[in-house]
């Protein structure tokens, strides 16, 4: 069983259902303000079971899509990202919901955002699951976040170590000798 992997539990799946129930009143309060319908953007793979349980607790009118990306090779600085998977419907003068699993160095909102707005974009609002502050890189933070946690490797609930671990239902940190 991959639970077995596992060191420690960091959150729990009623913790994540409850900071979700909260994140999806204070997202509501927000879309009243925003262009409906807002688009929920969420990013593969990582978003994906955050991007379910969150939009459980919308009660706006919202869309989702999703897009996936990678980083260009060699690059953990500024370099540009790539499209791997691209939007299914246009997002010009739109409103959108990134929806992301962590930000850490940050590097990767950083440049969806330019991204979107390149797109042609109205309005990018960002909500993540999990943030690792610590470990910033370039100056960008999500509008909202679930849970912040300390300078530790985290899998589960979306969250991978080769492409391993994503359908564990919490998150949590693996034992040593696995990385
Ligand atoms: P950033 O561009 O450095 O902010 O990286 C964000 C991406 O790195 C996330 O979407 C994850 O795919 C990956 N990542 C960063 N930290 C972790 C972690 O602790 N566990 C799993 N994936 C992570
Ligand atoms: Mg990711």
């Amino acid at each position: 069983m991959i639970k077995d992997d596992l060191k420690k539990i960091l959150i729990t799946e009623s913790q994540i259902i409850e900071r979700c129930k909260q994140l999806g009143k204070q997202l509501d309060k927000e879309i009243a303000h925003m262009r409906a319908p807002v688009t929920f953007v969420g990013i593969l793979k990582g978003s994906v079971p955050f991007m379910a349980e969150l939009i459980k607790h919308i009660e706006s009118d919202i869309e989702i899509d999703f897009m996936a990306v990678s980083s260009y090779q060699g690059t953990e600085s500024l370099g540009d990202i790539k499209i791997i998977k691209d939007l299914d419907h246009s997002i010009v003068d739109r409103d959108l919901v990134l929806v992301e699993d962590i930000v850490d160095t940050g590097i990767t909102i950083k440049q969806l955002k330019k991204l979107l707005y390149n797109k042609g974009a109205h309005d990018v609002k960002v909500v993540t699951l999990l943030d690792k502050p610590s470990r910033r890189k370039v100056d960008v933070e999500a509008d909202y976040t679930g849970f912040e946690v300390e300078n530790e490797f985290v899998v589960g609930f979306g969250l991978d170590y080769n492409q391993k671990y994503r359908n564990l239902p919490y998150v949590g940190v693996l034992k040593e000798e696995l990385y």
